[in-house]
């Protein structure tokens, strides 16, 4: 059987979308997937980043995770995005990396793929649902597969119940064990769900 081929790619500032990116890694590893953990650029100038502590913290920090590029794209079988909210809005840090795949996506090597999304925003009802909406629609252009997590598994309503991916309200701090525990089983779902499509090949729509 082939070993499904997933990669995890967000962006994050402060790091609460880093940690759903973990979970999310872990639990397509614990799905038997082999898994490239991704961030994308940090577009914003050394100016802004000063402003907030916990942003240059959290960049330094991370410096060592290889960014996103257009080869773990095409090595993929699946994919799982992750962007903070930005005004009920994915990242322009995220959406940049996305608007330079146009090239792949004429060569036709994005389609056919499960796609899901994760996000977080400061609030409850700040926007999470929208921002993974918006993330969807480019989804939707590649001829992506999206794998949203519904209410497939009890920890998807433990941890707020957003039907449209793992989203985590950042306002009391970074992610608890309950949207840990959703992102992980987002991954293992995604993980899975690729499995069964990487084992019949010739079942891919066109
Ligand atoms: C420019 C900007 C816009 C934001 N817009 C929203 C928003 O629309 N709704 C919200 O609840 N939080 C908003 N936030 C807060 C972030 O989404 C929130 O802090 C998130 O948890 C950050 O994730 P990160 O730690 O992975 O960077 C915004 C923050 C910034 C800097």
């Amino acid at each position: 059987m082939p070993v499904p081929k997933i990669a995890v790619i967000y962006y994050s500032s402060t790091g609460n979308v880093y940690h759903l990116a973990l979970g999310v890694a872990e639990g397509v590893e614990k799905a038997g997937a082999q898994v490239r953990l991704r961030r994308v650029p940090e577009l914003a100038p050394d100016t802004a980043i000063d402003t907030n502590p916990a942003w240059r913290a959290h960049l330094d920090a991370t410096a060592d995770i290889p960014l996103a590029t257009h080869d773990d794209l095409r090595w993929a079988d699946a994919y799982a995005f992750g962007t903070p909210t930005r005004f009920g809005n994915i990242s322009a840090q995220l959406k940049q990396f996305l608007d330079t795949t146009a090239g792949l996506w004429a060569a036709g090597e994005l389609s056919d793929k499960p796609a899901t999304g994760f996000t977080s925003a400061i609030n409850r009802h700040g926007g999470n649902e929208a921002t993974l909406l918006a993330l969807y629609n480019t989804m939707y252009h590649w001829g992506a597969l999206v794998v949203a997590p519904g209410y497939t598994h009890p920890a998807f309503s433990a941890a707020g119940g957003n039907p449209y991916g793992t989203a985590h309200p950042s306002g009391n701090g970074h992610p608890t064990e309950e949207a840990m525990e959703a992102a992980r089983r987002q991954g293992e779902r995604l993980a899975r769900i690729t499995a069964r499509l990487v084992a019949t090949p010739d079942a891919a729509v066109s």
